[in-house]
């Protein structure tokens, strides 16, 4: 059976997105069909809408998602009709070099539905990150699927699968921030925030936060930073090294992914300190000159952080529980729930800096 739902697709680059008719084939072998409930908005999408991740138009935007399982394949039994799942961009295979390693976080190999959704005149669309939520049900690999606890709401989960997760596991999982740990965080945008709220969570007692906008730096002071910088005003460097004894933070993380603002990670950070870049650089950007012996003289760590080095399987589910129990303001990010004909507004106000998440409402099951 074909499903006929709407979705949001991007047609060519830079074109305003349209809501189409999408055809949904029916779960394959290892496949899952997903009534999505709740997909938030990220900067991803619109990185795909502008043709900056890659020219295979049209794209199936959305990929932040929560919903309901209506249908599996054969050879499925991870997942069933009727569990409640956040979706993931790394279903990982088990097989690849690095999963052999036991660090299945970088796989190499990640799965996807196999089958394609389309266009009514039968054109294939390339699904966002492997997923395309911005749709009534769409069709993932069943790995794509984590099954978490339906206490939570929808437009609070569907979070966890892309920008929050990115943030919170660049923070615990990538910077291993722990108990008593000093920690700067430059760029208070969904992805920053998630790291504060993580560095809170991990018991860091000194978590600064660093932006150009204002309104950032209250919402990172809400999420548990202790200190907020505006780097328009003051020098990041400086105002890091004046909050951490004159030495600078344990863990520095990098949200934005800028030349200047991996600069300013680097010299903010203390001796055998870790630099995190998780803000995403675009392919013009070049490593900052810094000379090779402050990089050896410095010691520690640069990382990067793809996902927040995240195990869905592992994280979701604890991630959900610790939002029940209070103990992780999840619902913060959420700014405004619309609907699936908002998009170009909801893009807009990204680019304005007017909200953390704007989330589209979908019908779920039924
Ligand atoms: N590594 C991953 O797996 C992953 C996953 C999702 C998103 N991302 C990336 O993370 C980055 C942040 O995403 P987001 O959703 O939080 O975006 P966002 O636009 O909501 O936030 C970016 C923030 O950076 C601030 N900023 C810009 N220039 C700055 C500067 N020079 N100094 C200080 N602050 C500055 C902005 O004011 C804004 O608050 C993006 O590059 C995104 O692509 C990475
Ligand atoms: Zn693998
Ligand atoms: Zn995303």
């Amino acid at each position: 059976m074909i499903h006929e739902v709407r979705g949001v697709v991007a047609r060519s680059k830079g074109a305003p997105v349209t809501v189409e008719t999408v055809l949904v084939p029916d779960p394959g072998p290892g496949e899952a069909l997903v009534a999505v409930q709740a997909c938030g908005v990220c900067r991803t999408d619109l990185h795909y809408r502008q043709g900056g991740i890659n020219d295979e138009f049209p794209f199936l935007l959305g990929h932040e998602a929560a919903g309901v399982v209506e249908g599996v394949g054969d050879g499925v039994d991870t997942v069933a009709p009727g569990d409640f799942v956040i979706l993931n961009w790394r279903a990982v295979c088990g097989r690849c070099r690095a999963c052999r390693r036991g660090k299945p976080w970088y796989c190499f190999d990640t799965h996807n539905a196999a089958q394609s959704m389309t266009l009514s005149d039968g054109t294939a669309l390339a699904p966002a990150l492997g997923i395309g939520a911005f749709v009534e049900k769409t069709l993932v690999h069943s790995g794509q699927c984590t099954k978490v606890s339906p206490a939570i709401a929808p437009e609070i989960a569907g979070l966890l699968g892309c920008g929050v997760m990115a943030g919170l596991g660049a923070a615990i999982n990538t910077g291993g921030i722990t108990r008593g740990d000093s920690v700067a965080v430059i760029g208070c945008g969904g992805v920053g925030n998630a790291a504060i709220a993580g560095a809170a969570l991990a018991g860091a007692t000194t978590i600064i936060g660093i932006d150009v906008d204002p309104g950032k730096l209250q919402w990172a002071t809400d999420f548990g930073a202790t200190h907020a910088i505006n780097a328009r005003e003051s020098d990041a460097v400086e105002a890091v090294r004046s909050y951490t004894g004159g030495f600078g933070a344990d863990v520095v993380i990098d949200a934005v992914g800028r030349p200047e603002t991996w600069r300013q990670a680097f010299f903010a950070r203390d001796f055998a300190g870790t630099v995190v870049l998780v803000g995403v650089p675009t392919p013009d950007l070049m490593v900052p000159e810094i000379p090779l012996l402050e990089i050896f003289g410095r010691g520690g760590s640069l990382k990067s952080s793809w996902y927040g080095d995240c195990l869905p399987e592992r994280d979701f589910p604890m991630l959900v529980d610790l939002h029940l129990q209070g103990r992780l303001p999840l619902e913060k990010f959420v700014s405004e729930t619309i609907t699936l004909d908002d998009m170009e507004a909801a893009f807009e106000k990204m680019e304005r800096g007017e909200v953390l998440r704007s989330v589209v409402l979908l019908g779920g099951p039924g």
